[in-house]
């Protein structure tokens, strides 16, 4: 980057593809006349657990749907692993190593807890089942058993209770053996102590997987203690960025969760 002094101050802050493993530079997402997402720029480090805060309706899905290629932005850049990948498709960022979970889900209700985190392993859902090879099942009970669902592997998901269908949204996600995972909202209706023992598990993927996180939630005090750096945004804009510490005495965070609302 120049850093000729007649730039306009955003160009000296504009991210380029090696800033991270995945760097999202400047991207703009509208919906009619909502702008959703507006100019965000911000960048994941190989091995970090990042936090993506922010308010109801603050662009937190949309941006992750930018960049698992749900949705093409409207502008900006998205690089993951150095290589432009804005204009790729969900599937094709499955197989460059990126998964994500997604905020409301459905899981097959007529298949059982394995059999769904087994189908998620191979590309093409019409597959039969009958056609899953029997190491299949078997990997998919290795990652139920991972996320704690080893108990229930031949129940319906709707036989779940709320924290085991995020666990298993988990597992679909790990099914695809991503090196870097986005979860929305994996901590949403969960008690404390559940929320403690789903970080446990991000924690040990981190340490034992080396899986990179991205982790969204609106609340900070359940994310706090598993990040090591947050963003929050806010009507689709950077409103702040860094350690949790930063993030919680941050004059601009303070006022956008009036009232101690960081909670
Ligand atoms: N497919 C869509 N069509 C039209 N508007 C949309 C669409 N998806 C999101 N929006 C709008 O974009 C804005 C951002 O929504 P988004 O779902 O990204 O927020 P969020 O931060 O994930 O919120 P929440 O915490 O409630 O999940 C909202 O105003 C929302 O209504
Ligand atoms: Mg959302």
């Amino acid at each position: 980057m120049s850093a000729d002094a007649e730039a306009p101050p955003e160009w000296s802050d504009e991210l380029g593809p090696e800033d991270g493993m995945l760097v999202v530079s400047n991207l703009v997402k509208n919906f009619g006349g909502i702008t959703a997402v507006d100019e965000l720029s911000f960048a994941v480090q190989e091995g970090e657990i990042l936090g993506f805060i922010g308010p109801n309706g603050a662009g937190k899905s949309t941006t992750f749907n930018c960049i698992t290629g749900v949705y093409p932005p409207n502008e900006g850049a998205v690089w993951y692993k150095g290589e432009n990948v804005t204009t790729e498709k969900p599937h094709e960022m499955v197989k460059r190593g990126m998964a994500r979970t997604y905020q409301s889900f459905r899981p097959l209700d007529d298949r059982t807890v394995v059999q769904n985190v087994a189908l998620s392993m191979v590309p093409d859902k019409l597959f039969s089942l009958a056609g899953l090879r029997g190491d299949t099942i078997q990997k998919a009970e290795g990652i139920c058993e991972l996320v704690g669902l080893d108990d229930r592997l031949r129940m319906s998901p709707d036989e779940l209770p709320h924290a085991g269908m995020l666990r298993l949204e988990l597992a679909r996600a790990l099914a695809t053996n991503p090196e870097m995972l986005l979860l929305d909202e994996p901590f949403a209706g969960l008690s404390e102590p559940e929320v403690d023992a789903i970080s446990d598990l991000l924690k040990r993927l981190r340490s034992d997987a080396g899986v990179t996180l991205v982790v969204v939630d609106h609340n900070m005090r359940g994310l706090f203690p598993l990040i090591d750096r947050g963003i929050v945004i806010r009507f689709g804009e950077l409103l702040a960025e860094g350690t949790p510490e930063e993030i919680r005495s941050d004059p601009m965070v303070k006022r956008a969760y009036l009232g101690g609302g960081t909670e």
